[in-house]
């Protein structure tokens, strides 16, 4: 397979550069694991789906579970994007990070009584509902707050996002969403309850998509549905599509954001819906792209039947291939060694054999050497753990030829102070 490095990572005078920092250099700075981000990347990623948006109404809700550093957040919001939160804590971040509140939207199949208090207290924008339980919940609270809590329901619209099954949302045994078959009869009673004001409808069928017909199946059946509930006399105002283009880690060929929202908005407008408002909740490909994870090679140790390079990082800080057989591209920081060239497992120091990061791999390098996990910016460090008592990596945010430590490494007195009670 040739080498595609994603936008604004490349190899200068043969050592990896994010924008225009060397890599090695952070690596010896401040240490490894070590999650570098490139801010033009979610900029250039974000700029995107501005452009497939322009001259509509429209909110970006950046879902923040792929990525919550507070700078990565400042970032996204004050290029313009609102964000999506599914958690108090989530919702404590997007606060700190300076987002409007009437810019949040809450969505997650759980949210706790006092999750809704704290939201509406705050005055989030939205909360995307996901049964008839939470909605009466949510009624009950509003109206003890004296408030109306704004509501979308989110529909599952038994499309199939041809995605990783852990991934996948839109098909009928996934517990999110109401049934399609439910949703009429749920806006009827959302609208009767006095402590709900309706908004819109939402969908999100699953993650990593790469193709563009799951999204046209999932919104016509989204619009069938607008079309039935206006006509029982509830009126929608905006459409949420949720989020899940999918991005390159291996050769995939998602549609590019703009050309994606070219079309779905043809279909919109073919279909008499053009003047509402489009909310979406992109992650992973504002994000994804732009961060690498750097790791030093602690030993090789080669075999009868494999050989293993086992690194500095691991599976509790990039879980994406233990979770979901992920692929993600290793490359070395310096393309200039003279060494010679083996397949092998690239795996962490966690006793747990799914503890590998790639299998297979054909790398020149060898203890003491520094790779870079690509594709690295999302669904990586926010899942990120402490299994085996590690203290998760320190992450850095490139800007041009500056590059701030936008968290600290954790120290295991990190780990130690919330215990109590010995
Ligand atoms: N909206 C909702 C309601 C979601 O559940 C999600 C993701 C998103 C938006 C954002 O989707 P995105 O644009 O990032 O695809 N940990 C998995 C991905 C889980 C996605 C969960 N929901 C992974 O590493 O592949």
């Amino acid at each position: 397979m040739t080498l595609t490095l994603p936008a604004h990572i490349h190899y200068r005078d043969q050592l990896l550069h994010i924008e225009d920092v060397a890599l090695d250099r952070l690596a010896a700075e401040y240490g490894t694991p070590l999650f570098v981000y490139s801010e033009q990347s979610m900029l250039d990623a974000l700029a995107a789906y501005q452009r497939g948006l322009a001259g509509r109404e429209h909110l970006i809700c950046y879902a923040m579970k792929a990525n919550a550093n507070l700078a990565v957040l400042r970032t996204l919001v004050q290029a313009g994007c609102g964000l999506d939160i599914v958690s108090g804590g989530e919702m404590a971040r997007a606060l700190a990070a300076g987002v409007a509140p009437a810019k949040i939207i809450f969505s997650g199949v759980g949210k706790t009584r006092q999750e809704m208090r704290d939201a509406l207290g705050a005055g989030i924008g939205c909360f995307n509902v996901e049964s008839t339980a939470e909605l009466d919940v949510l009624d009950a609270v509003a109206r003890e707050m004296g408030l109306r809590a704004p509501v979308s329901i989110r529909v599952n619209p038994n499309v199939d996002a041809k995605t990783h099954p852990y991934i996948s949302t839109g098909l009928k045994d996934n517990k999110f969403g109401i049934a399609h078959d439910d949703v009429l009869r749920t806006y009827q009673h959302a609208a009767a309850c006095s402590g709900l004001q309706v908004l819109g409808i939402d969908c999100h069928i699953g993650s990593q998509i790469t193709e563009t017909a799951p999204y046209l199946e999932a919104m016509d059946r989204v619009l069938d549905l607008v079309e039935s509930i206006e006509a029982a006399g509830v009126p929608i105002h905006h459409l949420d599509f949720g989020g899940g283009l999918g991005i390159n880690y291996q050769g995939d060929t998602p549609p590019a954001a703009d050309a994606l929202w070219l079309q779905l908005l043809q279909r919109i407008d073919a279909r008499g819906h053009g003047h509402r408002k489009i909310v979406i909740e992109p992650g992973r490909s504002l994000v994804g792209n732009a961060g690498v994870c750097v790791t030093e090679v602690v030993f090789e140790k080669p075999g009868a039947h494999k050989n293993f390079l086992i690194v500095d990082a691991a599976m509790n800080d990039l879980p994406r291939p233990a979770m979901y057989q992920a692929f993600h591209q290793i490359v070395p920081l310096r393309s200039d060694l003279a060494r010679p060239a083996h397949t092998w497992d690239v795996v962490g120091p966690v006793c747990e054999s799914g503890d590998w990061l790639g299998r297979d791999r054909t790398l020149a390098v060898q203890a003491g050497d520094h790779l870079a996990v690509l594709s690295a910016g999302a669904y990586c460090m926010s899942m990120a753990s402490n299994y085996n008592a590690r203290a998760r990596a320190a992450e850095v945010l490139v800007h041009g030829s500056q590059a701030r430590l936008v968290r600290r490494r954790e120290t295991s007195a990190d780990l130690l102070q919330a215990e109590t009670g010995l």
